[in-house]
């Protein structure tokens, strides 16, 4: 089946098995492989992605329910010669071992800052008129679902807080 999806900014057009996830079509047939595939199963958020403004786990997704949506993966999100200040902050502050983990938790952490700031609730939430700050409690309850083998949770949230704060 053809599929056509904003990938990065590109105008993308495919002809894809319709079983091909989001995942592999980025992957495999877009040779985009920064989102990496950690479980195939969503539930370690390594394929996190962008669509439409909202973080999901491409690998849970299929190519063709994403028919004219804009997708964004790391590789949209900045260049190693003008890195995305989420991407700086996790250089910056060590948010990362092996890295494999990365993407997805970068992809994660932008739109976890911008699901506070427009009053997406959470499980941890102090005040339920929607009124979330980007808390350390509050920002690693969000990223729950990005898990890191490596270990390096402290430093993601400190990467995170540093942009929050810089956002404030
Ligand atoms: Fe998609 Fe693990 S590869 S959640
Ligand atoms: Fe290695 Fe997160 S940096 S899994």
């Amino acid at each position: 089946m053809p599929v056509s999806f904003e990938v990065n900014g590109n105008n993308r057009s495919l002809k894809l098995d319709t079983r091909t996830t989001l995942l592999d079509a980025l992957r495999e047939h877009l040779h985009l492989t920064g989102t990496k595939k950690g479980c195939d199963h969503g539930q370690c958020g390594a394929c996190t992605v962008i669509v439409n403004g909202e973080r999901i786990n491409s690998c849970l997704s299929l190519a063709l329910q994403h028919q004219g949506d804009s997708i964004t993966t790391i590789e949209g999100l900045g260049t190693p010669e003008k890195l995305h200040p989420m991407q700086a902050a996790f250089v910056k502050h060590d948010g990362y071992q092996c890295g494999y983990c990365t993407p997805g938790q970068i992809c994660s952490a932008v739109s976890v800052l911008k699901e506070i700031e427009r009053g997406v609730p959470s499980h941890v939430q102090a005040d339920i008129t929607g009124n979330a700050q980007p808390t350390n409690i509050e920002m690693r309850e969000r990223m729950s679902g990005n898990i890191c083998r490596c270990g390096a949770y402290s430093n993601i949230a400190e990467a995170m807080a540093e942009v929050a704060g810089a956002q404030a």
